[in-house]
């Protein structure tokens, strides 16, 4: 009985969070992607067999005041893949993200490999797309969403 209390106010909470966020211009933005251990980060033509950078911290960092939670940090997991949440601020627009933003992998590049050089790297961002996404279960069935706007690196190059 307590456990079913506790699920309608924590089901209440996150249902008040979405709508929240859901009138927020960019809703919450996902930055995400894989790393691989190449000069760019890129995996090149041989995706299967080119190696992932593991364990790399990455970052975005914002001028101006578009997020509220700049700097932004995440890392890279097991197989690669990273997923930087910003928060935006109410008044913050995708574009106002795009050209104030930029993802950093602050983990030197010759941690994955010693033949790379000992420097970070740099992208700009870019709008992916806009997706609804599962936020809370009951029993396997997703229950409450929000809204997401995905971005993604353009490129990386060495960070100077
Ligand atoms: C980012 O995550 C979303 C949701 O899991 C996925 O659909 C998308 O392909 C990912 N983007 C990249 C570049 O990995
Ligand atoms: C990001 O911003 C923080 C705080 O302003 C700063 O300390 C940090 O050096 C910046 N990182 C990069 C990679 O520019």
């Amino acid at each position: 009985m307590a456990q079913k209390t506790l699920f309608i106010c924590i089901f209440v909470a996150i249902m008040a969070t979405s709508i929240a966020e859901a009138q927020e211009l960019a809703g919450t933005v996902y930055v995400n992607g894989t790393l691989y251990c190449t000069a760019n980060g890129d995996p090149g033509p041989i995706r299967n067999t080119t190696p992932i950078f593991a364990n790399a911290a990455m970052q975005v960092n914002c001028s101006g005041d578009v997020i509220s939670n700049s700097p932004a940090t995440a890392t890279t997991n097991a197989i690669g893949a990273y997923r930087v949440v910003l928060t935006p601020r109410p008044t913050a627009t995708v574009d106002s993200i795009v050209s104030n933003c930029r993802l950093f992998v602050l983990t030197p590049l010759s941690n994955c490999n010693p033949t790379l050089p000992s420097a970070g790297l740099v992208s700009n961002l870019r709008f992916d797309k806009t997706a609804t996404i599962p936020l809370f279960y009951i029993g396997g069935v997703p229950v409450a969403f929000s809204r997401v706007t995905f971005m993604i690196a353009t490129g990386f190059t060495p960070q100077a």
